[in-house]
């Protein structure tokens, strides 16, 4: 069995399509996405993956045995995990919390060992991800700290690989670059590059709510940074690799607004990108929009869709978050995460088995569910002891029926009641069944209730 020194699959890091955008309104001007969702290891992080490994190699920082450390958003981590594992490293990565799931199964698939910390303090506080992975590189024997938030290779990795590319697949005609900042490293390699070919280029930047990062290419002064749920790119603080020098043009965009463009890329174009392709592409089309002559425009799909299938591509999380319209009724219909006005509650019929009654709460994962007779009247509720009860003695139970474990007298809620009866009838079981005289309108938890009070605090 052939074993290369080098994996094959490292060969196919960069080099990825640019594709133009056909479907939106984007004004006088072409704009073209690169898919660095395209990479082996489905983000553009791999490409500064293979350069920081690389590099370190060169200069002795990393050596046969050695450990890789890096404090990263996910995307950078997998990049790291793709190019460490393979070349046979110790990968130890240090993400927030907020992080979508599926990046760190994805990790730890590939063998990386994660270390979770809280992404709700800031730069200096003893459990920030960066300070964190600090730590640990000093306490770890023969550590790597990649720190692409200063490590020369990152900017480097877009300068030679990035860059040239856009350069060659726009023929050399290209006028705006809409990126993100998360380390800063695409927007300086890009920068110097096109400085050296073309120095009228202008690169848009594309930044969350919250984030510092608009405010301070605009005008230098630094806000006080918020908080926003799109991965990998916005900052609290300006990178110290950062350079700001052909940024024209800023947008600041909401969660809201990067999730949907998000979503309708996907449903346009057929592109499955992530959260920070949506703010991405939402200011690209700002832009865009905004010229009065045509020009030939670049931005990226900066990694794929799929890992965030769990949350933007989620109506259920999207609904959890306050981030999808919803229609409004000013009573307790607004508080129920899944409404039967909507079409979205999950239920059984009093004719079901146990079994599927079961299965049914594991894929929603939810503890209770109602029963609904002829799919609209409500005739009880089941939850996960009422199914319990007596399976111990014969799991044949699961055989049963609903309507013979199901609750039947049950106590409603009307619509029209306080938040406060609400709080009093959680405060006796575990859920709320709200229903009156216009007929069943779904359950409440208490998460559920959480859920609405924290969108009511945004
Ligand atoms: C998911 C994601 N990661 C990283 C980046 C760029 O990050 P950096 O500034 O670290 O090069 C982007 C840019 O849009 C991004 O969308």
């Amino acid at each position: 069995m052939p074993n290369d020194s080098r994996p094959a699959v490292l060969e196919l890091i960069g080099n990825t399509p640019l594709v133009r955008v056909s479907r939106f309104d984007t004004g006088p001007c072409t704009l073209f996405l690169k898919l660095e969702s395209q990479n082996p290891g489905g983000s553009i992080k791999d490409r500064i993956g293979l350069a920081m490994i690389d590099a370190a190699e060169r200069d002795g920082s990393l050596k046969p045995g050695g450990t890789i450390v890096e404090a990263t958003a996910g995307n950078t981590g997998l990049g790291l995990a793709l190019v460490g594992r393979a070349k046979g490293y110790r990968v130890v990565l240090v993400v927030p919390d907020k992080m979508s799931t599926e990046k760190v199964l994805h990790l730890k698939a590939m063998g990386a060992e994660v270390h979770i910390t809280r992404s709700d303090v800031g730069k200096g506080h003893p459990d920030y991800y960066q300070d964190v992975a600090a730590r640990l590189a000093l306490e770890i024997p023969d550590a790597f700290f990649a720190d692409q938030f200063n490590n020369p290779a990152n900017p480097l990795a877009h300068e030679c690989s990035t860059a040239p590319e856009i350069w060659a697949q726009t023929q050399h005609d290209v006028d705006a670059i809409v990126v993100g900042v998360g380390s800063a490293g695409t927007l300086t390699g890009l920068t110097r590059f096109f400085k050296r070919v073309q120095p009228d280029l202008a690169m848009v930047l594309a930044d969350p709510v919250g984030s510092v990062m608009a405010e301070y290419s605009r005008s230098g002064t630094m806000t006080t940074p918020g908080s926003w749920a799109v991965e990998g790119i916005g900052e609290d603080f300006i990178p110290s690799i950062a350079d700001l020098s052909s940024v024209r043009h800023a947008y600041s965009i909401s969660d809201e607004e990067s999730f949907d463009h998000a979503r309708q890329l996907l449903r346009a174009e057929g592109i499955l990108g992530g959260s920070s392709t949506g703010t991405l592409l939402a200011a690209a089309l700002r832009y865009c929009r905004e010229q009065t002559e045509p020009k030939r425009v670049v931005s990226f799909v900066c990694d794929t869709g799929t890992r965030y299938l769990s949350k933007v591509y989620n109506d259920q999380w999207m609904n959890d978050q306050g981030l999808l319209a919803r229609k409004p009724y000013g009573d307790l219909r607004d508080v129920i995460a899944r409404r039967f006005e909507d079409g979205r509650v999950i239920s059984v019929s009093p004719d079901d088995t146990l079994l599927t009654a079961f299965q049914r709460m594991r894929l929603a994962d939810v503890s209770q569910l109602p029963v609904l007779s002829d799919g609209r009247q409500l005739v009880g509720v089941i939850d996960e002891s009422d199914i319990l009860l007596g399976m111990q003695a014969d799991p044949s139970h699961f055989r049963l029926t609903v309507a013979s474990a199901m609750t039947d007298k049950v106590e409603t809620l009307p619509a029209s009641a306080s938040l406060a009866e609400l709080q009093v009838e959680l405060d006796r079981g575990l859920v709320a069944i709200i229903a009156d005289a216009s007929g069943f309108h779904g359950l409440i938890t208490r998460v559920d209730l959480l859920n609405h009070l924290r969108r009511s605090l945004a």
